[in-house]
């Protein structure tokens, strides 16, 4: 088994012209146009998975490897797509052993014009890309746009502040904890030719202040980890936004909004613990406006209450699980008791956005309650 467990990337080792020949490849494969007839705000292995035996021989082997976590065997079907990926192997993107090709548990995604290597979707994902992540991006084209300065906290692999840089930003600056993902990052920003305009501090929200101070941002994004999880519970870094959600979300208004241009913005979203009629984000923005003298709009998207038994704590349980050996695989009543002991009775999903605004003296803030119109669902749009 080639599929390697401690992954170690360089964009070091990525040729400059690797990315655009890759890019060429997939396009005259029928990949590119395959997956861009996807919605972004879905799944394109869920979408893509009935239709499967109906596309051509190569299409299916390019989809099983960069979609769906497979490995392939190189044959003359699919040489010439291929051959461009061998120049990613020093990188640590891609290993090629007696004729298979790997591409070391990632997923290559064609989004947004964007190449983009992240976590195979199979609940781990510390390299983590999901619906959250395209539920920002669909936000940020209001914001950016052509010599803007953009700080992008808990970049991941980067797909916000890559996407910013795309649009003309002019300098993008990412802030993620996990260096493997930093690096992957720097990887994807080398692939698609923008790293004169990218890079990444590997680094805390909280310890990045130092290196950013005397800095300022017109934009400032952020997918934080943000599932509520009572403390009693051990859940990844990569989704554990504390017990009410907005653990990560506070130190990004921290740190981010003294950073924030005279007209600047900062855009989040997350979900939030509902304490009965207190709800955790709804008091942190009203906090931040009073403190910092800033203009907000929070947006209340929809909610589910939490039930012995319910969707979120079965699927909690299941998140949790795969973390866990056998013997101690934790039951959904477990769950469900650790949010109740904890006084959640709801999540909900929200986004926000802060204005600077240093101009005005009146500061205020908005919020505009959706929750009423959506069924018990999490949903990241109205
Ligand atoms: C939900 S993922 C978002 C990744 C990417 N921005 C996206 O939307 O797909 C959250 C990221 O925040 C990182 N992270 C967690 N705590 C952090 C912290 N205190 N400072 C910086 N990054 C952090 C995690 O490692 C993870 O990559």
């Amino acid at each position: 088994m080639v599929q390697r467990l401690l992954r170690i990337f360089d964009h070091n080792a990525i040729p400059s012209a690797a990315g655009r020949k890759i890019f060429e490849a997939l396009e005259n494969a029928g990949y590119i146009d395959l997956t861009s007839s996807v919605s972004p705000t879905n799944d394109a292995s869920i979408e893509l998975l009935p239709l499967i035996r109906s596309l051509p021989a190569n299409l299916q082997k390019i989809c099983s490897l960069l979609l769906y976590g497979g490995n392939i065997v190189i044959d003359d079907s699919i040489l010439e797509t291929i051959e461009p990926f061998r120049e990613l192997q020093t990188a640590g993107l891609v290993t090629i052993e007696n004729d298979r090709i790997y591409l070391n548990g990632l997923c290559l995604y064609a989004i947004h014009g964007l190449l983009y290597f992240a976590d195979f979707p199979n609940g781990r994902q510390p390299l983590y890309y999901g619906t959250d992540s395209e539920a920002l991006v669909t936000r940020l084209p209001a914001y950016c746009g052509f010599g803007k300065r953009v700080l992008d906290y808990c970049s991941g692999p980067g797909i916000q502040g890559l996407v910013c840089a795309k649009m003309g930003c002019s300098s993008v600056t990412g802030v993620e904890i996990n260096p493997v993902a930093a690096e992957l990052a720097r990887c994807n920003a080398v692939l698609n030719g923008l790293e004169a305009q990218y890079r990444v501090l590997n680094t805390s929200i909280r310890d990045s202040s130092s290196a950013l101070s005397g800095d300022t941002f017109d934009l400032i994004c952020a997918n934080p980890p943000l599932l509520p999880v009572p403390a009693e519970l051990c859940y990844p870094i990569v989704g554990d936004g504390g017990e009410d959600g907005v653990d990560i979300t506070r130190d990004i208004i921290a740190a981010g909004v003294p950073l924030l241009s005279s007209t600047g913005h900062l855009l989040s979203l997350g979900m939030s613990a509902c304490y009965g009629s207190k709800i955790a984000i709804e008091e942190l923005i009203t906090g931040a406006v009073e403190r910092y003298k800033v203009n907000a709009n929070l947006i209340l998207l929809s909610e589910v209450v939490i039930k012995d038994g319910c969707e979120w704590t079965r699927s909690m349980a299941d998140s949790i699980n795969l973390y866990l050996v056998d013997d101690n695989k934790i039951q959904q009543s477990s769950v469900y008791e650790a949010y109740r002991k904890a006084g959640v009775s709801k999540v909900l999903s929200y986004s926000f956005s802060i204005a600077a605004d240093n101009e005005r003296d009146c500061h205020t803030h908005s919020i505009v309650d959706y929750r009423k119109a959506r069924s018990n669902v999490l949903s990241w749009w109205v």
